[in-house]
């Protein structure tokens, strides 16, 4: 089901790019970033292959609509173009940009960048699809007839932007949403958790959560087992329903370099925050091998290394 509404062109994919790459420290956008071992492929490269392949297996010309952030849009889409869009058409590779937030002092006041600038930040991907509705791609992507939309971060090389299961899931249950979920490692994996409260589905960020129910199982296994990895199918219905909506503020204390090293308040919204909204949702569990291999920090887990190691395995 799901392979045949991509061979009729009514999906699309939807990458998000805008973050800032902090812990990863690579001086570029993280999609320009070279994750493949032999060719030294990019980010950007793996996902708009992998929307050619799926479009040759298909027969179809395929979309997809990159998220940028205000420091990032520039350098992103000339890296598309100094690259000829990797072997896509350009009207196939198509972005639209985030707003930023200003960051804050533990005063609440606001801090400077520069002696002309006010310091501010991208505000987080929950902001995807209001920023997405905004852009003249939303009624783009209707005029192609698309109606369902892929949700995916740039940082994980191992996820499919055309994910057919996915898109076949959502159809069959007549979804707003289908969550892609794979079980928690251990009760301390630092990943949000999909719980039901109230009857809704929703997704609880492990910092939000309290230590005893990480930890409570049910036999052999955690109880709340399901990790969110922010891989989702939407209906186009649900995202125009959903992006005139403003998701909840969060906070995190970081450190910035800004005139001198300092810490600050920053604002972001997270995707996930989108749950509640919805009327009907699916969530399918995946092994992680085959889905899950972030590209987060310099060393260690979720850096460089494990991600190529997951990508030659899988
Ligand atoms: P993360 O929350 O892991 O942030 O983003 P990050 O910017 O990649 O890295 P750090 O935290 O600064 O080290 C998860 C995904 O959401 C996107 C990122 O590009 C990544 O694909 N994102 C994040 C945005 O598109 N916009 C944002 O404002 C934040």
């Amino acid at each position: 089901i799901g392979r045949n509404a991509i061979k009729e062109g009514y999906v699309g994919a939807i990458i998000v790019a805008g973050g800032q790459g902090t812990r990863l420290g690579f001086p570029h956008p993280k999609g320009c970033f070279p994750i493949t071992k032999v060719k030294k492929k990019s980010l950007f490269q793996l996902v708009t292959e992998k929307m050619l392949a799926c479009g040759n297996r298909v027969q179809k010309q395929l979309h997809m609509a990159i998220m940028t952030s205000q420091d990032n849009d520039f350098e992103t889409n000339k890296f598309f173009k100094d690259n000829a869009y990797f072997g896509a058409k350009e009207e196939q590779v198509q972005f639209f940009c985030q707003p930023n937030l200003p960051f804050l002092s533990s005063e609440g006041n606001l801090l400077l960048k520069s002696k002309s600038t006010i310091a501010e930040g991208p505000d987080g991907n929950g902001s995807t699809l209001s920023a997405f509705i905004k852009s003249s791609l939303f009624s783009k992507w209707n005029m192609l007839g698309i109606r369902y939309a892929l949700f995916t971060l740039i940082d994980n090389p191992l996820a499919d932007p055309f994910d057919e299961e996915l898109v076949g899931r959502l159809i069959q249950g007549k979804c707003d949403c289908v969550i892609k979920a794979i079980e928690r490692k251990s009760h301390d994996e630092k990943v949000g958790l999909i719980v039901q409260e109230e009857g809704k589905t929703k997704v609880i960020e492990y910092t939000e959560f309290p230590d005893a129910l990480k930890l409570q199982r049910e036999g052999d296994e955690l109880l709340f087992k399901a990790a969110n990895i922010s891989l989702f199918c939407l209906s186009m219905g649900f995202i125009e329903r959903i992006g005139s909506q403003s998701l909840p503020l969060h906070k995190s204390w970081k450190q910035a370099d800004l005139l001198g090293p300092t810490e600050i308040w920053k604002f972001e919204r997270f995707i996930f925050d989108m749950l509640p909204f919805a009327k009907n949702i699916d969530t399918v569990m995946y092994p992680r091998d085959i889905c899950f291999s972030p590209l987060k920090n310099a060393f260690g887990e979720g850096s460089p290394e494990t991600a190529q190691n997951d990508l030659i395995r899988s």
